[in-house]
């Protein structure tokens, strides 16, 4: 049984992202090496408990992220995408969070084109030392996707 449960695991990690459901939608942080990713270290570490509905991407920088990997996000069955950085000011690369947002501004117009709710993409700061912020972030947002009605469109998923 347990076998089964791990190659079941296997195929839902592999090339295509499992969706989950509309009651346990699978989410994706791309979060920046410095800051956010060491505050849910941190959160972890200090076994703070959040939703385990978040598969967490590190980067080096939010600047580093392409606005296609949110698209891919979606594509691959993702129901909500987080982005998460440094604090404005805080970047480790003096200004990479605030090119992430500016690309994120003028992104977001063909998401919405895609198909794609805007609810369903949010941007954050949490700092190294966040980790409550952290597990905040995660819990409310994976309550927002879960209350959102379920995505209708099927642009992402035709073959
Ligand atoms: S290093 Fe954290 S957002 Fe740039």
């Amino acid at each position: 049984m347990e076998g089964k449960d791990v190659e079941k695991e296997k195929q839902e990690e592999g090339s295509e992202l499992s969706a989950g459901n509309q009651s346990e939608p699978r989410l994706i942080a791309f979060v920046c090496n410095w800051c956010t990713y060491n505050g849910a270290d941190l959160a972890g570490t200090s076994r703070m408990k959040y939703s385990d509905n978040v598969r967490v991407i590190k980067l080096p920088c939010t600047g580093r992220i392409d606005p296609l990997f949110i698209v891919e996000a979606f594509k691959k069955g993702a129901k909500g995408v987080l982005v998460s950085g440094c604090h404005p000011g805080d970047c480790h690369y003096t200004s990479g969070n605030y090119h992430s947002r500016r690309k994120y501004a003028t992104f977001r117009d063909l998401l919405g084109y895609l198909g794609v709710d805007l609810n369903r993409v949010e941007f954050s700061w949490i700092s190294a030392s966040e980790g409550n912020k952290w597990v905040a972030v995660i819990n409310e947002f994976t309550d927002k996707i879960k209350s959102l009605p379920a995505q209708t469109t099927d642009i992402f998923t035709k073959k």
